[in-house]
C-alpha cells in the first residue's frame, strides 16, 4: 500500500541562514502513529509546517506527497474566543449534518454537555480536547500535532495520552505528532524519529506492545537509545547527566542551581549536589 506520507529531500531555510532542513527524508504509512523528537530550534515545526501546507514563501525544495484530509493541533488550543465550543470544532464545516457530527466529535473527546461553553470557560485541558474534536470531525487522514501536551501538567497529559491512543485506533488517521517529552513518544507511537542537523537521524521501531509501562526494562532501554540519539547521556539506572543547557527535559526540576545533578526519568526525582 501507498504510504500516506512521502517526503523526499526536503530542504527549508529562512532568511538564506545556512537552512534548516537538509534534505530530509520521510515515509508515514497509512494509519501509522510517528513520533518525532529532536533538540529544540532543529526543525519539527518547520517539517509539520511544510506538510500541512503553511510554508508557503518560505525557501526550499523537496517533495512532499500528502493526504487530502490533513487536520493540525497546536500547543495551544487555537479556539475563537468569541466563538462557544460546538461553533468552534464546526468552524468551516459544510453540511446539514455538521454540528451532528461536531456534537459527536465533543462527546469522544470527553466534552458531552460543553458544546456551549465559551473557550475561556474551558481549562487547558479540556481545550486541547475540543482542537482534538475539531481536528476529528474533518475525518483527516493524517493528523499533525505539534507539541499538543507541552502546556498540560502531568496528570492532564497522561489522560490525553489514553484518549489521543483510543481516537487513533478508532479513527486510524496516519499521525505525526512532534514532543519533546521521549516517554510520551514511546507510550504512543509506532515509530520515533529524531531529527538532528535537518535530517533524520534515527528511526526506531518501538517493539512493546499495546500495555507500555515506563518502570518496564524494554521501555528504558528504548528511552536510553533515544535520549543518546539526543546527545543526552544517561546511565544504566536511568540518571541523566546534564548535558548542555539545551531544553530536551520535561520533567527536569530546575536546571539553574547547581550542575552536579542527575534526575531519575521515572521519578522526576533529583539527586545530587544541590546548588545554593
Ligand atoms: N519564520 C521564521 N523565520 C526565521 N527563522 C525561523 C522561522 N521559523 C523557524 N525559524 C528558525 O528555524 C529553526 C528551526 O525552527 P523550528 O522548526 O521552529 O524548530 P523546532 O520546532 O524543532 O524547535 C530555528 O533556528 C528557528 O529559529
Ligand atoms: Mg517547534
Amino acid at each position: 500500500m501507498r504510504p500516506a506520507v512521502e517526503v523526499e529531500a526536503l530542504h527549508r531555510s529562512f532568511n538564506r541562514t545556512g537552512g534548516v532542513l537538509h534534505g530530509l527524508d520521510l515515509r508515514i504509512g497509512a494509519g501509522e502513529f510517528v513520533a518525532l523528537i529532536g533538540r529544540s530550534g532543529s526543525g519539527k515545526s518547520t517539517l509539520l509546517r511544510a506538510l500541512a501546507g503553511l510554508d508557503r514563501g518560505v525557501d526550499g525544495h523537496g517533495r512532499v506527497r500528502v493526504p487530502a484530509k490533513v487536520s493540525m493541533v497546536f500547543q495551544d488550543s487555537r479556539l475563537l474566543p468569541w466563538k462557544r465550543v460546538l461553533d468552534n470544532v464546526v468552524l468551516g464545516l459544510d453540511g446539514r449534518d455538521a454540528r451532528e457530527r461536531g456534537r459527536r466529535a465533543l462527546a469522544e473527546v470527553g466534552l458531552a454537555g460543553r458544546e456551549k461553553a465559551w473557550p475561556h470557560q474551558l481549562s487547558g485541558g479540556e481545550a486541547q480536547r475540543a482542537a482534538l474534536a475539531r481536528s476529528l470531525v474533518r475525518d483527516p487522514e493524517l493528523l499533525l500535532a505539534d507539541e499538543p501536551f507541552g502546556a498540560l501538567d502531568a496528570l492532564t497529559r497522561l489522560n490525553m495520552h489514553t484518549l489521543l491512543r483510543e481516537l487513533c485506533e478508532r479513527h486510524r488517521p496516519a499521525v505525526l505528532l512532534v514532543t519533546h517529552d521521549v516517554d510520551e513518544a514511546i507510550v504512543l507511537a509506532d515509530r520515533v524519529i529524531v531529527l538532528d542537523d535537518g535530517v533524520v537521524q534515527s528511526d526506531v521501531r518501538v517493539e512493546l506492545g499495546s500495555r507500555r509501562d515506563p518502570a518496564d526494562a524494554g521501555f528504558a532501554a528504548l528511552r536510553r537509545r533515544l535520549l543518546g540519539a539526543l546527545g543526552v547521556d544517561v546511565d544504566e539506572d536511568g540518571l541523566v547527566h546534564d548535558p548542555d543547557p539545551d531544553d530536551l527535559a520535561h520533567d527536569r526540576p530546575d536546571r539553574s542551581r547547581g550542575t552536579d545533578r542527575k534526575t531519575d526519568r521515572t521519578t522526576g526525582r533529583t539527586t545530587g549536589r544541590e546548588g545554593a
